[in-house]
């Protein structure tokens, strides 16, 4: 393939979820799956975008619409078809995506290296985001147990007033796909934090994880057996750069996941 004018995008359907899965593996992105893009396409397909090159699938990219805030991941071009303008291409269709829906703030977790071309498309730097991956043994607390269906809706409003908007339809399919793996705590009939996982690419992938009043990063920062891996950067394009950074948050997953 030689040049741009052979590239389209499309929208994205489940007939493309095994080609998107495939590139997040090649990636890398072990903390993504199968069911990562099911989410996205169940939330907003007309937000889930496809690149081809000829008749070839060539990279995937997602814009995610809250209420006032939106997200992009999920940036990949196959690897043999870099360097063409693919995935600015792609980038580009994601943002005007969100700018038609006239949201105030985009963010995105840049990679290091992508982190330039973030910048070219008006994109700044706003804090590291921090990665950690760990070993454990599960234990068993006495205040801690399983997220119950009815208590849902007081997580989500706790959830979108830590994370800063409003992601409860991650949440709650979260809680239908996996309920095993969310889990809150609870003193004196109270809920004190939440934790809410999902499988990824042999590993479980976690958050959003919170509880109120703690100091979040540097427990992380202290805890044996967890490695804190290469932080991205969150990164946004408007005026508010409060998305996510509350102190009681370990993690928030992806700010477009959940
Ligand atoms: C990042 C990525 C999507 C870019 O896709 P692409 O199709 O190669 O990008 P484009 O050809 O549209 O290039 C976009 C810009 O990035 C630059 N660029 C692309 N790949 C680059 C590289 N490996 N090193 C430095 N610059 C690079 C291009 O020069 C271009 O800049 P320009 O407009 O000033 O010329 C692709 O490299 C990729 O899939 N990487 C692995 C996954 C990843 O890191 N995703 C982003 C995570 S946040």
């Amino acid at each position: 393939m030689g040049a741009t004018a052979t590239v389209s995008i499309r929208g994205m359907t489940t007939a493309d979820l095994d080609f998107a899965t495939a590139l997040t593996r090649a990636a890398g992105w072990a903390s993504e799956s199968m069911d990562s893009f099911a989410a996205f396409l169940a939330h907003d397909a007309s937000g889930c975008f496809i690149a081809e090159a000829g008749e070839e699938k060539a990279g995937v990219c997602v814009a995610t619409r809250y209420s006032r805030h939106g997200f992009i991941g999920e940036l990949i071009v196959s690897k043999h078809l870099r360097v063409l303008g693919i995935g600015q291409l792609l980038f580009q269709k994601a943002l005007d995506h969100l700018l038609a829906a006239g949201l105030e703030n985009i963010l995105l977790d840049g990679d290091l290296n992508a982190v330039s071309f973030y910048e070219k498309m008006g994109f700044r730097k706003v804090c590291r985001s921090l990665r950690f991956r760990g070993k454990f043994k599960g234990k068993k607390y006495d205040h801690i147990r399983a997220l119950r269906p009815e208590e849902l809706d007081r997580v989500c409003g706790l959830d979108g007033e830590f994370f800063g908007d409003d992601r409860s339809f991650f949440l709650r399919r979260r809680l239908e796909s996996f309920p095993r793996k969310c889990l809150v705590a609870e003193r004196e009939g109270q809920i004190r934090g939440w934790i809410m996982a999902r499988p990824g690419d042999g590993l479980l992938a976690v958050g959003p994880w919170a509880a109120l009043a703690a100091e979040a990063v540097r427990l992380l920062r202290s805890w044996p057996g967890l490695q804190e891996g290469i932080h991205s950067w969150r990164m946004v394009r408007g005026p508010s750069a409060r998305l996510g950074d509350h102190p009681a948050l370990y993690a928030i997953g992806s700010g477009a996941k959940g």
